[in-house]
């Protein structure tokens, strides 16, 4: 990761450390923002007493937790989250997201659901006007379904592809222990239509539009510093 990419990572996941308060309940995302914020949320907790538990995202977020200090908890414990924070693949400007390069969407998005804020993460690379154009969308589907699932893609208007595991032959296998379509688009121009083809599609777990759920977007600049969009 470029320097300049690695600071404004750093920048915003201090910033969303900084707005926890002791007795929060959190949500932990996944990926390589969220660990910095995790990271920077272990460094308040060491340094400061401050008395907060969080929600994983991920076995990778469970395990972050568990290496920085953050005492855990789950949904059934603790179903009101107070701050959700989380990385993004692309955000656009009606603060639709796209997630899941690290194919962890469907619990990243059961927990934002929970939690009364949700701060997405991001660097400037991330902001896009057209959604879809930079990033897949990733779906989660159950094996079998696989082929009609890319069909529904299709006509749709996306490419879709099995993920392939990098270290490992065959598909990527989820933390549920699912697979994830990867469908790229020249543009997805209407966002809601495509969620709600998908998740009345058979097959289908989940998706990583995430529609109406941002509350905040913190935006590391290349300058070190971090802009603050309220989505509501
Ligand atoms: C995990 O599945 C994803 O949703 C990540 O949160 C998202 O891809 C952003 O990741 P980075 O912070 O590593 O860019």
């Amino acid at each position: 990761m470029p320097d300049l990419q690695k600071a404004a990572k750093q920048a915003v996941g201090e910033q969303v450390a900084s707005m926890v308060s002791s007795g929060m309940k959190l949500g932990l995302g996944t990926g390589s923002t969220a660990a910095l914020a995790i990271e920077a949320l272990g460094n308040r907790i060491r340094n400061e007493g401050l008395e907060v538990c969080g929600v994983p995202t991920s076995f990778a977020s469970e395990r972050l937790a568990l290496k920085w200090g953050i005492p855990l908890t789950t949904l059934d414990q603790t179903p009101v989250l107070d701050l959700a924070f989380d990385g993004a693949d692309e955000v656009n400007s009606d603060f639709i997201v796209i997630k899941g390069r690290g194919a962890a969407q469907t619990r990243e998005k059961i927990v934002a659901a929970q939690a009364k804020r949700f701060v997405i993460l991001i660097d400037e690379s991330k902001l896009v006007d057209r959604l879809g154009t930079r990033m897949p969308l990733p779906i989660e589907i159950v094996p079998m379904a696989a082929t009609p699932v890319m069909n529904v893609l299709k006509a749709l208007g996306g490419d879709p592809e099995i993920r392939m595991g990098m270290k490992k032959d065959g598909p990527v296998v989820s933390d549920q222990g699912l697979w994830i379509i990867d469908a790229m688009f020249d543009e997805i121009t209407d966002p809601e239509h495509v969620n709600r083809v998908l998740l009345n599609t058979p097959g289908v777990l989940d998706h990583g539009l995430f529609i109406g759920m941002v509350t905040d977007v913190l935006v590391g600049l290349n300058d070190g510093t971090v802009r603050t969009m309220m989505a509501r």
